[in-house]
């Protein structure tokens, strides 16, 4: 079997093959055999090795304990032929669930929960960093036999940052073994300058510098952050995608300036074309979830917002496949990560959707969409200069620089101290989807198509004060292939 043919099944139902892994397969495969190998994977595993394939309910005959084929059986060589790769395009739109909290929480909310927490983003993204830059432990730059003035570098996150009397910025950075003030001069760099500004708080970074005589200042030549490579190898599963997508948030059910008229028109157009319905968060308005909501409430109960949520939604088309995760609004715990809608609302949908926590990557024919609703916008938009809720592409951009979409602990965002930072983007999606800020955003950032879906809900009593103006009724459609996106108006 070639080498090829076996990644292209294997990517079409969201795995990688380690090279091991596919040395036995290519030489002892069957179709039957890939089926019974795929079907007992873990929709968690990302690259398939021999363990998976030795573990398969009936694994390859031959196969030694190290996964190694011990002979070489006689066995029926399955050829993907164009026409077979037709008919895997022609399948029922599939959901892969790649990353998700849902059942999978472990947080008690105790101190020793938020240490781990921290610890796990800062070696996720410090092993991001240390492949561009060779670190120190800061703790060791306060020996006294250092040589000040050869640069060095540190990763760490960012504790504090201050401006000085004389008008430059001073960030303390820290790591598990110490704390340094690094110090940005205002008239050295200006675009170091200007980056420094914009860092936030917790967000994990990488500085390069010359240090001060007794090793306690860092002067910066360079800060780096985790970022996206400049160029992204596209796989084989991506390059085959076919179909279309469309990607909604922020419906808001249940509220008086819910668009019923919109979505209804919304829904008549979705086609025989349209294989995905993508719903970031916010699928109804909730209940108390701001002083005086009540008054901008059709229905008062949340049951009752979720069984019309429920009638709008199985209306879609049978075909279309829906994933839906939770936003603030809706009636999952408000730290984040959420998980899925509980039991009691999802029986009201019907059975076919996929309901995941917030955030979480799914693989839709190769495609991978990192779902998050969006709240630590309210906290990046605030935090960095020139930043606005009419703009929302930009603050979701910062998410993919920082590697991160939720860095500032302490701001709009509660955050579940788990064991693991389930915000770090440490797989890189095709599509980052996120919705709460109510406009419409859709741009790329190197190599990543990012949408911000708007909302169905006129501007609410709280949008007037807060003099944000949403834009409702509007859906983006994808095309998988090309991942060229048209904006529909439905208002
Ligand atoms: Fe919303």
């Amino acid at each position: 079997m070639e080498t090829g043919d076996i990644i292209q099944i294997f990517a079409e139902s969201g795995f990688q093959v380690d090279p091991v892994a596919l040395d036995i397969l290519k030489t002892s495969s069957s179709p039957e055999l890939i089926q019974k190998i795929l079907s007992s994977i873990d929709s968690s595993v990302i690259v398939v090795g021999a363990e998976h394939i030795r573990s398969a309910p009936s694994s390859i005959p031959g196969m030694d304990g190290n996964g190694l084929t011990a002979t070489t059986p006689e066995l029926t060589i399955p050829v993907q032929t164009k026409s077979t790769a037709r008919k895997l395009e022609a399948q029922p739109a599939q959901v892969t669930v790649l990353k998700d909290i849902s059942n999978q929480s472990t947080c008690i909310g105790e101190y020793t929960d938020f240490v781990g927490y921290f610890k796990d983003r800062y070696t996720l993204l410090g092993d991001l960093l240390r492949k561009r830059i060779s670190a120190r432990p800061i703790e060791s730059l306060k020996k006294r036999n250092m040589d000040t003035r050869e640069p060095l570098s540190v990763i760490g996150m960012v504790l504090n940052k201050r401006t000085t009397a004389k008008g430059h910025r001073l960030i303390d950075v820290e790591d598990s073994t110490g704390t340094i003030p690094v110090l940005v001069h205002k008239e050295k760099d200006k675009e170091l300058f200007e980056m420094a500004g914009s860092l936030l708080m917790d967000e994990v970074i990488g500085v390069t510098g010359t240090l001060s005589g007794d090793g306690s200042l860092m002067f910066a030549n360079s800060v780096i952050r985790p970022d996206l490579p400049n160029s992204q190898i596209i796989s084989i599963a991506r390059e085959n995608a076919r179909g279309k997508a469309v990607f909604i948030s922020d419906i808001h059910v249940g509220s008086k300036t819910f668009l019923e008229d919109a979505w209804l028109r919304f829904v008549d157009w979705l086609g025989d074309d349209i294989d995905y319905l993508i719903i970031a968060g916010d699928v109804v308005d909730g209940i108390g979830i701001f002083p005086g909501q009540d008054k901008e409430l059709a229905i008062l109960d949340i049951y009752e917002q979720y069984a019309k949520a429920a009638e709008y939604l199985n209306a879609v088309p049978r075909h279309i496949k829906m994933i839906i995760s939770p936003g603030n609004h809706d009636a999952v715990r408000q730290a984040e990560p959420q998980p899925c809608f509980p039991e009691r609302i999802t029986r009201l949908f019907r059975s076919d959707i996929t309901f995941v926590g917030n955030p979480a990557m799914v693989d839709i024919k190769g495609v991978k969409v990192l779902i998050y609703h969006g709240r630590s916008m309210d906290d990046i938009i605030a935090g960095t200069h020139g930043f606005s809720y009419g703009d929302p592409a930009k603050p979701m951009a910062s998410m993919l620089r920082f590697r991160h979409l939720s860095p500032i602990y302490g701001g709009r965002v509660s955050i579940a101290p788990e064991k693991k930072d389930h915000f770090v983007i440490d797989q890189i999606p095709d599509i980052l989807h996120c919705g709460h800020v109510h406009t419409v955003g859709v741009s790329r950032y190197k190599g990543v198509l990012m949408i911000n879906s708007g909302t169905w809900q006129s501007q609410t009593e709280f949008q007037k004060r807060m003099n944000l103006e949403p834009m409702p009724g509007k859906a983006t459609v994808v095309d998988l292939a090309s991942m060229e996106y048209k904006i529909n108006s439905f208002g």
